[in-house]
């Protein structure tokens, strides 16, 4: 039902210039996306352009190389890293006589494929039914018409009438679904939370290296692999920070850290609504880890990736430390950077090697005292107090 490329399958990559900058990378983060959905690149075609074509995104000259190119490299499908219209996909489709996916469908594909936990399953279903229906008229099916060989209409205005209130209704039992596992995760947010312990969320651009630092703190095995988006449920665990002088005399305080699906530029819009509660899950944290691959030549524009999917999601103003990752790729020492208020705001580590763990720990507990500390307020402003606040004395 969906445009899911099978595993190895022949794909030339399109990716056209309009002067945005940060090409290459782009390129490079889309050969990995369509490697992580499963496909074999066989060639790539770019070009520069003032702005999209109506018609076929990529403009007449243009498409007849990618036809070209096409059929000398056998491709099976033609892979765009853009959004296209669902005329100009059906445009191109019929020109290359070839499946066309675009930026789109391939970070659904990969989520389709990734997804593990019922929720997330439903989540990217949801995702894929509201992309498909708007791709859902008539004419759409030419390519099966062409392979059969009979010159018949598309499905007729009846047969699209049933899919779309089919699809409409399945929507509806998903979202419902959805809002029901929802209101039970957040029962047991309550039951866990009761503020004793730190939640810490870890957030960053696919492949910043979250799953490994996750499993590094925690020791918990989740799925680490050089693959886009390979973690897409949230997964919590305990995490125990002996480090941490309190106040009375104690040391130690518990953290909950979880690993969330990783960010990328331009996240189609249906996968943010469809994630949106998982997402939540972060906004709801003391902290967020933001962890960012510092090797890479694409950094700052992952960085700034994040930042607006986080103020996307009202994430904006939880506090923040950046974990500057992959150090032992860049050659500098693991160490920690504090902002002129003194609080710290990078800590710099490598997850694979486990340089600087032991100052992200110090950091994870110096924060929990931080935040638990009662806030002092300006008594002549009103405030309403919604946040939780957390008292030492119950952190063991
Ligand atoms: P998504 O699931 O896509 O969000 O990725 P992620 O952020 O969880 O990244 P993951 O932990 O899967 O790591 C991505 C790749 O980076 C893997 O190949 C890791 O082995 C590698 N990696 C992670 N941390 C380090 C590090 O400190 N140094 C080096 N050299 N590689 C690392």
């Amino acid at each position: 039902m969906f445009d899911r490329p099978a595993a190895g399958e022949n794909a030339l990559l399109v990716q056209l210039d309009f002067g945005d900058g940060d090409f290459a990378e782009r390129l490079e983060e889309f050969e990995l996306l369509a490697t992580s959905a499963g496909a074999r690149p066989v060639g790539t075609i770019t070009g520069k352009r003032g702005r999209p074509d109506p018609a076929t995104f990529a403009g007449k000259g243009k498409v007849e190389e990618i036809v070209a190119a096409a059929a000398a490299a056998d491709a099976e499908l033609v892979m765009f890293n853009h959004e296209l219209s669902p005329a100009q996909q059906r445009n191109l489709e019929k020109a290359c006589e070839r499946r066309v996916i675009d930026r789109s469908s391939l970070i659904l594909d990969i989520f389709a494929l990734r997804a593990k936990s019922h929720e997330g399953k439903l989540q990217v279903e949801l995702a894929q039914l509201e992309h498909l229906m708007t791709r859902l008229v008539r004419g759409w099916t030419h390519l099966e018409r062409q392979k059969g060989g009979i010159g018949l209409r598309g499905p007729g205005e009846k047969q699209l009438e049933t899919d779309r209130r089919l699809l409409g209704k399945r929507v509806a039992v998903l979202k419902e679904r959805l809002r029901t596992l929802e209101r039970q995760r957040a029962v047991r947010r309550k039951q866990r939370g009761r503020g004793e312990v730190l939640s810490v969320s870890l957030v960053g651009y696919t492949n910043a290296g979250k799953s490994t630092l996750f499993n590094a703190l925690t020791k918990a095995g989740a799925y680490a692999a050089n693959q886009l988006f390979a973690t897409l449920d949230t997964t919590s665990r305990r995490l125990y920070v002996p480090t941490c002088e309190l106040a009375d005399g104690r040391s130690g305080c518990q953290v909950v850290l979880s690993d969330t699906v990783g960010f990328i530029r331009d996240l189609p819009h249906a996968l943010v609504a469809a994630f949106h509660a998982t997402l939540e899950e972060t906004v709801r944290a003391d902290l967020l880890l933001h962890v960012v691959d510092a090797a890479s030549p694409d950094r700052d524009q992952q960085m700034a990736a994040v930042a607006k999917v986080l103020a996307e999601i009202g994430a904006a103003d939880v506090p923040q430390i950046l974990v500057w990752n992959k150090i032992d790729l860049t050659g500098s020492g693991p160490g920690v950077e504090r902002d002129e208020c003194d609080n710290i705001a990078r800590v710099r580590v490598s997850a694979r090697t486990g340089a600087g763990l032991d100052l992200l720990r110090a950091a994870l507990a110096e924060m929990s005292r931080k935040l638990a500390a009662p806030i002092e307020y300006d008594e002549t402003q009103p405030h309403i107090d919604t946040h939780d606040h957390r008292h030492p004395d119950v952190a063991q």
